[in-house]
């Protein structure tokens, strides 16, 4: 007799629960939902649910060549990523706009934390048309067979260690205060950066995340990598390069009509932080509810400075240096 998904995620919440616990980042009285375990297999830490979201989305997922993901490690700027590659997309005649006004991770949802949330909160994207925009903060290794297998265009941002750092302390220790059983007292910076540089991070460490798919590019994968500072420099060029990739170049007419500009301010953080789309509500990862604007703090490349000595920038910038030295990353 088949296994319902039910039973998957009961069996997946106890094999998890075999896996290493972190201990740094959560102590052993926080609850199971908001501890941090390390993947058994491929090394990778996160939280339980999300382990286990992830396992089940391996057994369940099944991917299309249409399909295109947007990957990331959390605050590299996922969410704007998510909004560029829905106007490339959903751009020019015949297009369904009904969900335009959602915000980007209800455009573009996560696999493991709304699509397989939780036993009780599986979307259904099986029956969903094609092109299907789904995205994942999974490392490359873990990814579903299925997705890898189909070939489907993935986009995958990154972003100077120290701002994802700091991006990421405040979106955990300031930005949600309303997460479920967090009555344990919030990390310091610096025990946190003493984490982060060991690797302790969420789906960290940070360089085996950026590697697991600049290496799956190298050896074929159909990938395209975009720094964050690069598409703040020069926006253009990197969107150019995207609409390319998705093979939907923008024609000349397009260039004389100013729809790249267009698509550039629209998803701008300015226009976005006035926009509607942000206010109007809450997005639900992992079943706890995150107010869209949160989502949105700086939005800047050097807002690092601020919260790091030249001391901890010299430490992150020397490990990056080492983990990224035979690559073209840096
Ligand atoms: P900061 O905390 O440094 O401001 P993610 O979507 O992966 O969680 O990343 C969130 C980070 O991207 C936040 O960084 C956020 O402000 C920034 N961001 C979100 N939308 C942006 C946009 N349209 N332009 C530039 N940065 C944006």
């Amino acid at each position: 007799q088949q296994e319902t998904i039910k039973e998957s995620f009961a069996k997946y919440r106890q094999l998890v629960a075999t896996f290493p616990r972190c201990t740094c980042l959560s102590s052993e009285c926080v609850p199971l939902e908001t501890a941090f375990f390390q993947h058994k297999e491929h090394g990778w830490i996160s939280r339980f649910p999300t382990i286990v979201n992830c396992l089940v989305a391996q057994k369940y997922f099944v991917g299309r060549s249409t399909d295109v993901f947007v990957s990331s490690l959390p605050k590299s700027g996922t969410v704007w990523l998510k909004d560029l590659v829905y106007k490339i997309k959903r751009r020019g005649g015949n297009q369904d706009h009904k969900n335009d006004l959602l915000s980007p991770h209800q455009k573009v949802p996560f696999l493991e934390l709304q699509v397989y949330a939780s036993e009780d909160h599986v979307l259904d994207i099986d029956s969903l048309p094609s092109p299907r925009l789904l995205s994942t903060h999974i490392p490359y290794p873990s990814l579903p067979t299925s997705l890898i297998d189909s070939g489907c265009p993935i986009v995958y941002i990154w972003r100077d260690p120290k701002a994802v750092f700091v991006s990421d302390w405040h979106f955990f220790n300031e930005i949600i205060p309303s997460e479920p059983g967090k009555n344990h007292p919030p990390l310091t910076i610096n025990e946190k950066f003493e984490c982060f540089c060991n690797g302790y991070s969420i789906f960290g460490p940070y360089w085996d995340h950026v590697l697991g798919y600049w290496n799956a590019k190298k050896n074929g994968a159909n990938i395209l990598l975009i720094k964050y500072e690069d598409l703040m420099v020069d926006p253009v060029v990197q969107l150019k390069a995207l609409a390319e990739f998705l093979k939907l170049p923008f024609t000349k007419e397009e260039e004389k009509d100013n729809i790249i500009h267009g698509i550039i301010n629209a998803c701008s953080f300015q226009t976005v932080k006035d926009s509607k789309m942000y206010e109007s509500g809450n997005t639900e990862l992992l079943q706890v509810q995150v107010n869209n604007t949160t989502f949105l703090r700086k939005g800047k490349t050097n807002d690092w400075e601020n919260y790091l000595t030249p001391k901890m920038a010299e430490r992150l910038d020397l490990l990056t240096v080492q983990k990224f030295a035979d690559t073209d990353l840096i």
